[in-house]
């Protein structure tokens, strides 16, 4: 007889902190101009479904603990339910969006106007083009930022000095991850999990430096951007189509928590490019 004894994996205690989001209801929503690789205006949307979506992400958070404040939608605005990309807020400070696309331009007004309302002021800008949390991601005290089709380098440079954290820039080459959340995911301040293909050689091999353990993802997972995730340290919000990845978070000890946001992948957004994180002067 055989007895095969389950491999005990000894799993960091994951502990959740409680977040502050700030999010977009896609009233507006629509696949109308294409400015990525995921967008097609013939092909028919269903923004009484995608409502429906965002409002499961947005109870997900609320029953996980967090926060969720509520941004007015602008009719004609069709992408701004994708409220990562307005702004950037660490320790108090925003930094607010400066967009590549005119399509999406109108967007960073109304971002900056409302994190400067809620005291996040005062709001500085780049020169240079930054899509807010679509490229910039925290990771304890350093601040990933993704280039290559949107956030332009000089911006990375005007990130750190405006908001104090330093930043590691780091190439992307695919474009169908155009943005850093689509291909790189932060699950805790040290820990990060990405999909290889989406960096130039010498980006992976940064990544690899810094982030010896991180969770690689495949390239279905990556393909159902199930990198564009949301993590408070324990829970993990993300595509419900990345099952493989649900598996590699689970067995680290993260907690997956699957959600439907397929109308807005018509877009290219998943949950984290729904959600800006308003980190509080000390968070
Ligand atoms: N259609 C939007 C754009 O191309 C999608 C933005 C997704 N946001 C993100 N943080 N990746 O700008």
């Amino acid at each position: 007889m055989t007895v095969t004894l389950p491999v005990q994996q000894a799993l960091a205690p994951r502990v959740a902190r409680p977040r502050r989001y700030l999010l977009c209801r896609p009233e507006h929503f629509a696949v109308t101009y294409a400015i990525n690789p995921w967008m097609d205006p013939t092909a028919p949307v269903d923004a009484a479904r995608a409502v429906a979506q965002w409002e499961g992400l947005r109870d997900a958070y609320v029953a996980l603990g967090h926060r969720v404040d509520v941004l007015e939608p602008v009719l004609g605005l069709p992408d701004m339910v994708f409220a990562a990309n307005g702004g950037t807020v660490v320790g108090g400070r925003a930094l607010a969006a400066s967009f590549a696309f005119p399509e999406r331009q109108p967007e960073a007004a109304a971002y900056a106007q409302w994190l400067a309302d809620a005291g996040f002021g005062p709001v500085g800008t780049t020169d240079a083009v930054n899509e807010g949390e679509g490229d910039f991601l925290l990771v304890g005290d350093l601040l990933l930022a993704g280039t290559g089709f949107r956030t332009e380098r000089a911006a990375h440079a005007q990130a750190q000095e405006l908001l104090g954290v330093p930043v590691v820039s780091l190439q992307l080459v695919d474009p169908r991850y155009y943005h850093l959340d689509t291909a790189l995911a932060v699950l805790d301040d040290e820990t990060v999990a990405y999909y290889p293909g989406a960096f130039s050689e010498g980006s992976r091999r940064a990544l690899e430096r810094l982030f010896p353990d991180a969770v690689l993802a495949s390239a279905h997972d990556a393909s159902v951007l199930g990198l564009n995730a949301v993590s408070d340290g324990r829970h993990v919000v993300l595509a419900a189509a990345a099952t493989r990845l649900q598996e590699q978070l689970a067995a680290r000890g993260f907690v997956p928590v699957p959600v439907d946001l397929s109308e807005l992948l018509k877009a290219g957004g998943g949950a984290k490019c729904c959600t800006l994180e308003l980190r509080g002067a000390t968070a």
